[in-house]
């Protein structure tokens, strides 16, 4: 039922953060991935990970450029031997500032990174996924998808928007073999918090409000991602899956 042995992946946002914590547990878990991303870390990632006799194949590229996000897509197809099981679509990008500050520009990066590079690459596996009658679409939506939160009006509205992506195709795709599903992330260690966490006032509010008092590590989110490209998860589709210590439920 968590056989994913000789499974092919694509995942973006692979070169650091809760995407490379997602590459570390594909790969160890037999999965060929092929990773995209506009960091050059992305061409280093081979020595980063534990060896084993899996593939893994790094990809710049920058999906906010639409004719760059096809080219690199086709790069990685053709990597992985023309067959792609597994899309993780984890690239993001987060601005915290009140909208009365915020400005169009960073509002149309945030918005095509979050929203529109995730369905055009949907698409694009899709239509592999949709030859071989199977294939699993997990993308990264946040708290965020179902809260508004403060100072991040652009992101919020681009995590709600991935929510109902999510479940747009997977009606669409459930009938083909295609499960689409989210995962929620709360306040997790990562680069993206670190003003968060090291702001001296609201650090602390953060902590005390996550009923399992820790903020979440990238390998909390990698267990659910293994679980949501099993076949364990074949029945589950359209759902976003919160691993953020109980905030959602307060
Ligand atoms: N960290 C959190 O607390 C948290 C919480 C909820 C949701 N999320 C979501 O999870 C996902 C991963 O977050 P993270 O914390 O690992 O972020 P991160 O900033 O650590 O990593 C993001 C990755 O995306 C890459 N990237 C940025 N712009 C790109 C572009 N134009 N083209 C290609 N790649 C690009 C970066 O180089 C980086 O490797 C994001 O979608 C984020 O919104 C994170």
């Amino acid at each position: 039922m968590f056989d994913l042995q000789g499974k092919k992946a694509i995942i973006t946002g692979g070169a650091q953060g809760l995407g490379f914590s997602m590459v570390e547990a594909f790969h160890q878990a037999g999965v060929e991935v092929a990773v995209i991303d506009i960091s050059d870390e992305v061409l280093n990632l081979s020595n980063k990970l534990e060896a084993n006799d899996v593939k893994v194949h790094g990809i710049k590229g920058n999906l906010l450029d639409i004719g760059n996000l096809r080219q690199s897509f086709n790069e990685a197809l053709e990597k992985l031997g023309g067959t792609v099981d597994i899309l993780i679509n984890s690239a993001g990008l987060i601005e915290r500032k009140p909208a009365l500050e915020f400005s169009l520009e960073s509002w149309d990066r945030i918005l095509g990174l979050n929203v529109t590079s995730v369905f055009e690459l949907s698409k694009l596996a899709a239509i592999e996924m949709k030859k071989q009658e199977s294939g699993k679409i997990i993308n990264m939506g946040s708290i965020l998808s179902v809260l508004g939160g403060f100072n991040a009006a652009a992101y919020s509205t681009s995590k709600g928007a991935v929510l109902q992506l999510t479940k747009s195709l997977s009606n669409e795709w459930a009938e083909f073999g295609i499960q689409v599903n989210a995962i929620a992330p709360g306040y997790m260690l990562t680069t993206m918090n670190d003003d968060l966490m090291n702001d001296p006032v609201r650090g602390p509010q953060v902590e005390a409000r996550i009923p399992a008092k820790r903020w979440g590590t990238p390998q909390d989110v990698a267990g659910v991602a293994l679980f949501l490209a099993a076949p364990a998860s074949d029945y589950v589709t359209g759902t976003l899956i919160p691993v953020d210590g109980g905030v959602l439920g307060r």
